[in-house]
């Protein structure tokens, strides 16, 4: 075993830590990555984020091509599937990128071991591979170790029939009836993929709604939609099983009967992943959730050992893992360093998508926030006319005395894209009638946020 010094090492090459250990090289300390598989990336870039959203579009376009081009005087007959060349396209995006990553580890001089890291002690962790060991020493180690798909009890993975994302995002045939359990963000994406490539889907929810965290009422046109789509989404089911039967297989649900069908996709969640890590053999201790316990500057109890992204509290998003990698690092060079947790944008990108930041108007309620709402749909917009997508709407809320942006909730076409003009605004503590007052190109789907801020105070000019 052989010992080398860095001054930081970072365990995990996801978007927490390999975007920490490029701002750690930029500050110029010496950078050890650390990360088992073979690909940089993460879930995120290999088996999460970008191959769905590879799958994402390209089944989009399938199914317009196959249904979606009449209006547009547009006839298309014999257009078929070509999954295996889908398929070849998603890895060849997840590979091209998580080279790029590669590379980027090299600019920046950045030491990658491969192979499993595992603390022995404050600013020791050791590196194993199937082979080999190696022990590393820095000052600072940033745990930055991601998440694993959350069992449901009862159901039994056999990592083909009856299976989780990474399996969904490789079928090698569209499953003539896949069954979804979980509505949230991996449920409906990967459900809407297979759905408009011509499975039959079913999503069971536990929950009596779908995408529990979104706004309520943004949610509820989610679901009408999505059903109109063709999802058959199924709400207040409580799931008691699932298993591979033959060729097939079957889910148990209370007080229903059992639904066979040809794949399962467990969506029901993620939890932190600290298998291996040694953090017994350190002293930190998990919470009730099994998340790492940080404080001020993402530092465990450890001094020297911090923690970022999916293993400590806060939404599993890896632009969240990202932004703690770089203001951790920054801390530790320059002593300061900041996230802004109340600007933490979410998209899920359905068709249409949906995105929201700050807060939602049930959190607003709770909390007792005096509000105001405005909200303007897309269907009055030129620019969604043209595309032809003017389901949804944009929903601001302000604060009712201040007017000041406390929520933005969209769904609608680019929404993923149109969230990024409200979290700016609210990362500057703007009011509503400050983005009512800007102006906005037109003809823009952002338009429809301009009007939602001017119906903020019952002034949009449009309906
Ligand atoms: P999720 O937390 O988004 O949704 C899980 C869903 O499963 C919830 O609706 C929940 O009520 C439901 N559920 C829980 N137990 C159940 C049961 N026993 N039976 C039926 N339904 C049950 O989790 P998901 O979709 O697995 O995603 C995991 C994480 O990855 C999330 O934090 C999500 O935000 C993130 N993610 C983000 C994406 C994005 O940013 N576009 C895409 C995919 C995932």
């Amino acid at each position: 075993m052989t010992d080398r010094r860095h001054d930081l090492i970072v365990i995990g090459a996801g978007p927490g830590g390999y975007v920490a250990a490029i701002r750690a090289a930029q500050l110029g300390l010496d950078v050890a990555c650390v990360e088992r598989e073979p690909a940089l990336g993460g879930t995120c870039l290999r088996i999460g984020c970008i191959p769905s959203k590879a799958l994402l579009e390209a089944s989009e376009r399938f199914a317009e091509a196959k249904h979606g081009l009449d209006a547009f005087g547009i006839r298309l007959t014999g257009v078929d599937l070509d999954l295996p060349r889908m398929l070849k396209r998603k890895e060849d995006t997840v590979r091209s990128l998580t080279a790029g990553i590669a590379g980027l580890f090299k600019k920046n001089r950045i030491t990658r071991y491969t192979g499993s890291g595992s603390l022995l002690a404050s600013g020791r962790v050791r590196v194993a591979t199937a082979e080999s060991a190696t022990e590393l020493s820095a000052e600072h180690v940033i745990i930055a170790t991601g998440s694993k798909v959350a069992p449901l009890r009862g159901v039994e993975l056999d990592g083909d029939r009856v299976g989780t994302s990474t399996e969904a995002l490789s079928y090698a045939e569209v499953p003539r009836h896949l069954v979804v359990i979980g509505a949230g963000f991996i449920g409906l994406e990967l459900g809407s993929v297979w759905q408009r490539l011509g499975a039959r889907v079913t999503v069971l929810e536990y929950l009596p709604r779908i995408l529990p965290g979104v706004d309520a009422e943004i949610a509820a046109e989610a679901q009408k939609i999505l059903v109109r789509q063709g999802l058959e989404i199924r709400t207040g089911v409580r799931v008691l099983g699932a298993k591979r039967e033959g060729d097939g297989a079957v889910v148990s649900v209370e007080g229903g009967e059992p639904i066979a069908c040809d794949r399962v996709l467990l969506s029901v969640g993620r939890v932190p992943n600290t298998d291996g890590l040694g953090l017994e053999a350190v002293g930190i201790a998990l919470d009730e959730r099994g998340r790492i316990p940080v404080s001020d500057g993402w530092v465990t109890r450890v001094p020297g050992i911090h923690a970022i992204g999916d293993v400590i509290a806060g939404p599993m998003l890896a632009h969240k893992a990202s932004e703690e990698g770089v203001a951790c690092v920054e801390r530790i060079v320059k002593g300061y360093g900041h996230v802004n947790y109340g600007t933490i944008p979410a998209v899920c990108y359905t068709h249409p998508e949906i995105a929201s930041v700050g807060k939602t108007e049930d959190e607003l309620i709770e909390a007792r926030v005096l509000y105001k709402k405005g909200s303007f749909p897309f269907m009055a917009n030129g620019r969604a006319k043209a595309l032809g997508s003017v389901d949804g709407r944009v929903k601001i809320l302000a604060h009712a005395e201040t007017d000041r942006v406390l929520g933005v909730h969209i769904i609608g076409p680019r929404a993923g894209e149109l969230i990024a003009e409200a979290t700016a605004a609210m990362e500057f503590g703007a009011s509503a009638e400050d983005l009512a007052r800007t102006c906005h190109a037109h003809p823009t789907l952002a338009e429809v946020t301009k009007e939602a801020a001017l119906a903020v105070d019952g002034r949009a000019l449009h309906i």
